[in-house]
């Protein structure tokens, strides 16, 4: 990580925890860590225990972000959620193409039949961070490759597009508060991390071809974070590395001692 940007550290609890429970793990946590200003925590609950998780965090320095957002600002979109809301609940970060709404899951754990069920794009995901960024709520694109992009040797190209996809017609002075997290899709809940060194490589990438996306000062900006099985374990030497800014955490986020060792490790 550099010195120039703020080191976060995300969990996303994806589908899991009630209101009552989030708020426990919150309040273990706070026990475990003291937290600084110069290290930002933010947890991504389900959105039904977003207000309580917001009114829990709200004398403390952890954000509370969402996992989703539905780019129209309302009608008849049943199930969806919009930016407003999101800025109503207090959500000030959403998760944009995690490769569970994307449909390339890492350990599958949905019959293969209904993967198409999770219909996420690289122009869904442009259109969710052009719906977030009026109400200033910070995008956190998720991007990454499966495994057998990698195995083609296609890892690069892979994310090149998905990053130009999702940033489509957007300016670089709009992108202030942007994170990218790389996030192997191999590597989320599989208990395979990517290796410190070429986690290092594709964010490096990533902060490089931002810069020709846009330019140098934004790029400098953009915190890139790696996710995908961080543990308390692995989580110093991948939060070393000069372009990584942090850890999109899933699985290790649910416990909290753990989630504060990570918290610990940036
Ligand atoms: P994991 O998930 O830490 O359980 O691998 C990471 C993520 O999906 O963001």
């Amino acid at each position: 990580m550099s010195d120039m940007r703020t080191p976060l550290v995300a969990g996303n609890w994806k589908m899991n925890l009630s209101a009552a429970e989030g708020a426990a793990l919150v309040e273990q946590f706070l026990r475990e860590v003291n937290l600084r200003p110069d290290r930002e925590v933010l947890i991504c609950p389900p959105y039904l225990a977003v207000p309580k998780l917001v009114d829990v965090c709200s004398r403390t320095m952890v954000k509370v972000g969402a996992q989703d957002v539905f780019w129209a600002e309302k009608g008849a979109f049943t199930g969806n959620v919009s930016a407003g809301m999101l800025t109503d609940a207090g959500v000030t970060y959403c998760l944009v193409g995690h490769s569970e709404t994307r449909g390339r899951f890492g350990k599958l754990e949905v019959p293969e039949s209904t993967v198409g069920y999770f219909a996420e794009t690289d122009e869904t995901c442009n259109l969710k961070i052009k719906a977030l960024l009026p109400f200033g709520i910070a995008p956190v694109l998720c991007v990454g490759e499966a495994i057998g992009e990698r195995k083609a040797g296609q890892t690069d190209e892979v994310i090149k597009s998905q990053l130009r996809g999702a940033l489509d017609g957007i300016e670089g002075a709009e992108l202030a508060s942007l994170v990218v997290a790389y996030e192997p899709v191999w590597a989320i809940g599989t208990g395979e991390v990517c290796g410190a060194d070429e986690a290092e490589r594709v964010c490096g990438m990533i902060r490089g071809y931002l810069g020709e996306l846009f330019d140098t000062d934004t790029a400098e900006r953009v915190r890139v974070l790696y996710g995908g099985s961080v543990k308390p374990d692995n989580a110093k030497e991948l939060f070393s590395q000069p372009n990584i800014d942090g850890g999109l955490v899933g699985g290790a986020s649910l416990d909290a001692k753990g989630f504060a060792s990570i918290v610990l490790s940036v």
